[in-house]
């Protein structure tokens, strides 16, 4: 079992980068291994989720040839994939899993799908239910609630779909079964969740278009798919989070991070920092890949607590684990609610970042869809946590922002279980360390 050694004291200071954008390298994989033509997936994120969706398209037929910056993929075109023989293996990967099942609904050939044992117990009904609605023949544990997932591909017809859930994957898996679906699907979803999809699909001039909350989606397109264009990945928001927060709760602090996406459907974070008083100056805009992308310079600043609504909740949800730091060490009451979805996630980051925030002194309870969190500044100078041993439920995000609570302790902390950390961020503990010796 892996484990990290945090030694509090020293502000974070200097300028880095961070991985390129998970979700949208899972996206970039399989929407250029569905093109006519070789791409390029530059900056990809290396993190082992994505490598998982990498090995599962290699699966399917799709040459990948893989250097440490870049991904040359030599697309099949839309119904150039075949059958897989052997079980796909997931791993920890939620976006990997339900993405996949949608691509693979509409095949002529036989599939399955699986991870470890976090996604063994994640939720696989809201993609199920849908693509059964679209003709899918699906098996899975308790009546495909749960994967293992046996896919025999068919011909799919398309439907009209009222979301329950604001959810990238389900809209992104239900937009993948789509594309080779006979007649134009439409899906509505309840508030905006992440559009990299959509975005990805314009940059392919895929013929679908958005009206308000709707999506519509011409199955099966006719006009040959343009050759697979180079696709820079921007650096990944989620990865940047964790020192975007480190820098603001850490006396004395200045980082900055360099080519990070910065799309409005991601960057809740960010908005609730401001409210909370935080130093943060978004440098240089451009764009990467249809994505825009900035520099963001983050100085240290006192927090204070802040009331967050469910309307902001999608634009944030990778972000939660990180911000529940912040409020425990801010001053004044912070309070979270219409945030059930975390209770879905690679742990339940609800109970989990009560329970560890908790051991490390914060003032921190759960409701059935939020927490509330009585930050540490008013009670002591820098709101310090206490130093301690955690774990980090083999959550990668709860692993990371453990970490960061622990810069801002009295004491030496000690985090268990971080190999998990691997599936986003391999580089996260150097990056760290560069950081607070100064030396990035
Ligand atoms: C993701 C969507 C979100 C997010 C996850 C990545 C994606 O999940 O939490 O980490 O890449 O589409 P939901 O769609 O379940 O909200």
């Amino acid at each position: 079992m892996a484990f990290m050694t945090i030694t509090p004291g020293r502000p974070l200071r200097g300028t880095i980068t961070v991985p390129g954008d998970k979700s949208i390298t899972h996206r970039a994989i399989i929407l250029t291994a569905l093109a006519e033509g070789v791409g390029r997936i530059v900056r990809y994120c290396r993190g082992q989720d994505c490598l998982d969706t990498m090995r599962a398209m290699r699966s399917l037929g799709v040459k990948i040839e893989e250097s440490p910056d870049e991904l040359i993929v030599h697309g099949k075109g839309l119904w150039g994939l075949c059958e897989p023989s052997d079980i796909i293996d997931c791993g920890n990967s939620g976006t990997g899993i339900r993405l996949l099942t949608g691509l693979l609904a509409g095949q002529d050939f036989f599939s399955m799908l699986t991870g470890d044992v976090s996604i063994r117990r994640r939720p696989m009904g809201r993609i199920v239910k849908p693509l059964r609605e679209m003709g899918a023949t699906i098996a899975g544990r308790k009546g495909g609630e749960l994967a293992p997932l046996a896919v025999t591909g068919t011909t799919l017809h398309a439907i009209t779909y009222a979301s329950p859930v604001a959810s990238a994957q389900v809209k992104s898996s239900l937009l993948l079964a789509g594309l080779f679906a006979k007649g134009t699907t439409r899906i509505t979803e309840p508030q905006l969740s992440r559009d990299h999809t959509e975005r990805m699909f314009q940059f392919y001039q895929l013929p679908f278009t958005r009206q308000g909350l709707t999506l519509t989606l011409e199955g099966r397109p006719s006009v040959g798919w343009p050759a697979a264009p180079s696709m820079t990945v921007p650096g990944d928001l989620s990865a940047a989070a964790f020192f975007v927060v480190g820098a603001t709760v850490i006396p004395g602090s200045d980082v900055t991070i360099q080519g990070v996406g910065v799309n409005p459907t991601r960057t809740g974070l960010l908005d609730i920092l401001n409210r909370m008083g935080a130093d943060i100056q978004l440098l240089n805009p451009r764009e990467a890949g249809g994505e825009p992308i900035a520099d963001i310079r983050v100085k240290s600043a006192r927090l204070r607590g802040v009331t967050i609504e469910p309307d902001v909740i999608p634009q944030t949800i990778d972000e939660f684990p990180v911000l529940c730091v912040a409020a425990a060490v801010a001053e004044g009451r912070t309070t979270v609610s219409g945030a059930e979805e975390l209770r879905f996630k690679e742990s339940d980051r609800i109970a989990t970042m009560a329970n560890e925030l908790r051991a490390m002194g914060a003032d921190i309870s759960e409701t059935p869809d939020g927490l509330t969190i009585n930050g540490r500044g008013g009670a002591s100078e820098h709101g310090r946590l206490l130093g301690s041993r955690c774990r980090s439920h083999g959550d990668h995000r709860v692993a990371m922002s453990l970490a960061i609570g622990a810069l801002t302790a009295s004491t030496e902390t000690v985090i268990e279980e971080t190999e998990c950390i691997e599936t986003s961020f391999p580089e996260f503990h150097q990056t760290l360390l560069n950081l607070t010796s100064g030396n990035p």
